[in-house]
């Protein structure tokens, strides 16, 4: 299987600290950022990857990571998504690298004790549709939550204000090559971007949306100051630093 990293974006949630440099370069512990998606990715499998960024430091991505040999990877793409689109838009980029196959999209700024191993190997074996990662959370107003009945999923919501659960959606993403159709036929939302829970709930409508439930600590490392705080001290401690 083929991934897809999502790295665009102006980070402004995180300024001063992105005014000169990408959300995904910037460090967690020993390492930039966007190293723990590649290695996630890496140990589920998948050793073709793209890499969508944007914004003024694109060329940064390729000093940092080249071909990508340093992490295992077989093969690598680099690509510049313009403007502010949305996680929709800059998926839309990567149409032709995955080439009618079944694929997973990383954000570059989730990170997951665990991996994505089991969700990835599961999605193999789905027959149809996409699938996606559950995550109990305690700001659920933050993220796209989900309303979840047993194994169904019956809807996601972004950022509701009364949501009805704690269970978010996180940044990892499964999808067959039909996604891209869905992304044509999608309308900017009222922040002005193609949101990936409009993608999903497509999927829902159709009945093909499964989902697995994350074990272990997820991070979303770039939603603010206190988020990628609070993910070098995770990583430092599970590297046996005492802080
Ligand atoms: C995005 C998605 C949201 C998801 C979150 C996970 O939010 O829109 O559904 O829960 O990523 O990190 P954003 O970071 O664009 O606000």
């Amino acid at each position: 299987m083929k991934g897809v990293v999502l790295a665009g974006g102006l980070g402004t949630r995180l300024n001063p600290l992105t005014k000169i440099t990408n959300k995904h370069l910037l460090p967690i512990y020993q390492k930039p950022m966007i190293f723990y998606p590649i290695e996630m990715l890496v140990q589920a499998g998948i050793k073709e990857v793209l890499i969508v960024t944007g914004g003024n430091n694109a060329g940064d991505f390729l000093r940092l990571i080249g071909n990508g040999k340093q992490f295992g990877l077989r093969h690598l793409e680099y690509t510049y998504q313009e403007g502010e689109g949305g996680i929709a838009d800059a998926l839309s980029l990567a149409e032709d690298f995955v080439d009618g196959h079944k694929f997973t999209v990383v954000l570059g700024d989730n990170l997951l004790e665990k991996g994505i191993r089991h969700g990835v190997e599961a999605f193999q074996n789905q027959p149809e549709g996409a699938r996606i990662f559950l995550k109990e959370v305690d700001h659920p107003w933050e993220y796209g939550i989900a309303t979840v009945e047993g194994k169904r999923i019956t809807q996601i919501i972004e950022k509701p204000k009364d949501p009805a659960s704690n269970l978010a959606v996180i940044g990892v993403y499964m999808y067959p090559a039909d996604v891209f159709d869905f992304i044509k036929g999608l309308e900017p939302s009222a922040r002005g971007e193609l949101e990936i829970t409009d993608v999903n709930n497509r999927y829902i409508a159709q009945g093909t949306m499964q989902y697995d439930l994350v074990d272990g600590w997820w991070m979303d490392a770039g939603e603010n100051a206190e988020a990628l705080l609070m993910a070098n001290l995770t990583v430092a401690r599970m590297e046996g630093v005492a802080i």
